[in-house]
């Protein structure tokens, strides 16, 4: 601030010492607190600068026996601000100047998240299988996420999705309607519609869900779907697949089995549950005293899905329906990653994957 030409009433030398002195302190401490610059123009600006205020000031009210004793003072008080511009870094060592002896600043590379890390995994397990990777939108019509997929209008089993609708769709026909895509499944719709069996596809990515997020639950998560379509395939296949899936990613000493469930895309249908890889199956909290811990949903793929498919395909121009069920077959599967990468690294809230705290993501790097 250059605000500071307070009118001196007294010009005797101890006045004069005085004030000097102050005006001292001042240059040191802005040395510490301005870069060279700054300093240079706060104190020599030949316009405003605080030296040119000070002494117009001082000198012009000054009884002449006062102006030698203050024009020394002032000298002195620029040779001493010219001293320190002079010294390399004795001004603004504590903002910009540069400390070469100072150790630099390291950065640590950039390492794969915790959880595209497992989906990662999981991928790869089943391209050394064979299978290749598909995606799909976020953003998907009622027909993808459930027409197609054998969940009709209405049908109960879309409750159990906790569908998170786009608004002002009700103009639409239902089928073209948006939402965001609750499961991966859609993508097998896509990715038959647009090519002929033989099928064997992994489809990581987002889902979302209208769920109050807890420890185990999140609007957004993540899910890897599987799908093998072609001759000859059977539930077998299916329990083969899956079983080595699950010893890839847990250890070999981990067991599956098959338990019966219900997914309007599949028949019949599966849940998988793996022997506990905390009590190797003796029972403990983790697993309930089950001695399972149940991973995935699985089956085979509905007849009234690859109708759907010829459907659409038909529409395109198909005459003869690849997606035959007297001759195709297929099974189909879908995990959820979070509960798996949990599972890897016993992980007990959801949370730290989307919390971004470096405590917690450095641990996996
Ligand atoms: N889409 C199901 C869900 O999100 C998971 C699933 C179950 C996918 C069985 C499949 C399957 O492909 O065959 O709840």
């Amino acid at each position: 601030m250059n605000d500071a030409a307070i009118p001196l009433e007294n010009f005797d030398d101890a006045t004069l010492d005085l004030v000097f002195t102050g005006l001292a302190s001042e240059v040191a401490s802005d040395t510490t607190s301005m870069d060279a610059e700054a300093f240079r123009l706060h104190w020599l600006g030949r316009k405003q600068g605080r030296l040119k205020l000070i002494s117009d000031a001082w000198l012009k009210s000054a009884p002449p026996e006062a102006r030698k004793p203050l024009g020394v003072r002032f000298n002195q008080l620029k040779q001493h601000i010219e001293a320190a511009l002079d010294t390399p870094a004795a001004v603004g060592s504590k903002t910009n100047g540069i400390d070469i002896t100072l150790p630099g600043t390291v950065r640590a590379p950039g390492v794969p998240h915790p959880l595209l890390k497992t989906m990662q995994e999981i991928v790869d397990v089943f391209h050394n299988l064979g299978y290749s990777t598909s995606t799909g939108p976020q953003v998907e019509t009622d027909f993808y996420n459930f027409e197609a997929l054998n969940f009709p209008p209405n049908h109960p089993a879309r409750d159990t999705q906790d569908t998170l609708v786009i608004a002002n769709q009700q103009g639409r026909p239902a089928r073209e309607r948006l939402l965001m895509r609750t499961h991966t499944s859609p993508v097998q719709i896509r990715t038959m519609i647009a090519q002929a069996p033989p099928i064997r596809i992994v489809i990581p990515g987002k889902v979302h869900r209208n769920d109050a997020a807890d420890a185990t639950h999140s609007p957004i998560f993540h899910q890897v779907e599987g799908l093998c379509v072609d001759t000859n395939i059977t539930f077998s296949d299916l329990k083969g697949t899956l079983d080595h899936a699950m010893k890839a990613l847990f250890g070999s000493s981990v067991k599956t089995r098959f338990f019966p469930s219900f997914f309007p895309f599949t028949e019949p249908s599966a849940d998988v549950q793996i022997s506990c890889i905390f009590c190797a199956g003796k029972g403990c909290r983790k697993c309930k005293h089950s001695g399972w811990i149940e991973l995935l949903g699985c089956g085979m793929v509905d007849p009234a899905v690859f109708a759907a498919v010829t459907e659409q395909r038909a529409l395109a121009g198909e005459i003869t329906p690849a997606y035959d069920p007297s001759r195709i077959s297929g099974f189909a599967f879908g995990m959820g990653v979070e509960r798996i990468a949990m599972i890897q690294h016993g992980i007990s809230d959801i949370g730290h994957f989307y919390s971004g705290d470096m405590r917690f993501l450095e641990q996996f790097a």
